[in-house]
């Protein structure tokens, strides 16, 4: 396929405008068509994008017979209805994450997908980013030793969501990430946290997840914090990395810090840790904004028919995860097993 790919993007909230840019940024395809319930969302794209249509109408976008693809950026309640839609129509679809709501509405649109052939892809955004990736190289390259544990933040006061709590809002970042770097999913998951504002929705949460070979991830999320944090630590058996999404430039800091027990003593004054502290360094990264990488990345799949990296299943998965930490939530952070890979692909093939 060498022509032009013609885009249509449906929401154009706080997010959907940063799509529009990097999808319009790109030279192989043209954001033809935006959707929004909203006229004044809608007056504010004509303004930036001239030669875009603007419609408040989904239907316009599924029988606009020349869009090869669409992209749902709407509240999570609307994704399934609106991908499903989209894929009936035939087009090639992009959903922002949360993929849905429910397990069942993502295995609905895998299966729709595969069905009809055409791509499906998750708004996964970071793991697009050059700093997910350059950790996962580090990892895979065995420098920092055995992964032991992984310790993430993303809080900020708001923005407060009417549809889901804030790990349905924020955690399918860390979720996706962690399961990037792991390469498996995990055995069970505890969940708790706590409804301030809105008494209904929970919004500071504290998530762990537990992997069979003894890896152990926290996720906490939080709508009602005073600072912005975006930080992941990942702890491994020689070397230690701090990812802070907020720097910058020097995203990513290994250390050469660890703590050993004696493998032998005999009484308790032999017995002492030795701490290791050793050099700090700092990789160089590229720049390059994710979401233009995804979108480039979607175009790709579109054009090659090869699987995204960031796929329906992958999608699917990060539900199933959330679905199991609100089970948890309810039960005031209860265990709750979870068999993610039967009779599906592993997390990273
Ligand atoms: N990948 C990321 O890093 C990232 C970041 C923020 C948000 N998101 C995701 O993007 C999606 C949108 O979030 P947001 O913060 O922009 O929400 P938002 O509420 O700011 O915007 C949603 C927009 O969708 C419009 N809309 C509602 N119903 C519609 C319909 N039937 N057809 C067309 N438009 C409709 C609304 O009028 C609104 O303008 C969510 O899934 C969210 O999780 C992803």
């Amino acid at each position: 396929m060498d022509r032009l790919l013609n885009v249509a993007v449906a929401g154009c909230g706080y997010w959907g405008p940063n799509l529009i840019r990097n999808f319009s940024s790109l030279a192989e395809c043209r954001v033809k068509q935006v959707c929004d319930v909203d006229e004044g969302r809608l007056a504010h794209m004509k303004k930036l994008y001239a030669s875009t249509a603007v419609t408040k109408k989904f239907d316009d976008l599924i029988n606009d017979d020349e869009l090869d693809a669409i992209v749902v950026a709407t509240p999570v309640h609307l994704h399934h209805q609106l991908a499903k839609k989209s894929l009936l129509a035939g087009k090639h679809t992009f959903i922002e994450k949360p993929m849905a709501t429910s397990s069942e509405e993502c295995e609905e649109l895998v299966s729709l997908a595969a069905k009809n052939n055409l791509t499906l892809m998750v708004g996964h955004t970071f793991i697009y980013s050059t700093p997910v990736r350059k950790i996962k190289e580090i990892i895979d390259s065995g420098e920092i030793g055995e992964v032991q544990y992984i310790s993430s933040r993303r809080l900020n006061l708001g923005l407060f969501q009417k549809d889901i709590n804030v790990t349905w809002d924020l955690a399918p970042h860390d979720i996706a990430i962690i399961l990037y770097l792991i390469g498996r999913p995990p055995a069970s998951i505890n969940c708790q946290g706590k409804a301030h504002v809105d008494k209904m929705i929970e919004d500071v949460t504290n998530m762990s997840l537990n992997f069979d070979n003894g890896g152990f991830a926290i996720i906490h999320s939080s709508w009602l914090d005073p600072n912005k944090v975006r930080e992941m630590v990942i702890v491994g058996s020689k070397r230690m990395i701090v990812y802070n999404d907020n720097e910058p430039l020097e995203k990513i800091k290994i250390y050469d810090k660890r703590v050993e027990a004696p493998p032998h003593y005999d009484t308790f004054a032999e017995f002492h840790y030795s701490y290791h502290y050793g050099d700090a360094h700092i990789p160089y990264l590229k720049q390059v904004e994710p979401l233009k990488a995804e979108a480039q990345h979607f175009l790709d799949c579109i054009r090659t028919g090869k699987k995204p990296e960031t796929c329906g299943l992958d999608g699917l998965r990060v539900v199933q995860i959330l679905e199991a930490a609100s089970r948890s939530l309810k039960s005031n952070g209860a265990k709750v097993d979870i068999d993610l890979d039967v009779g599906r692909k592993p997390v990273r093939a």
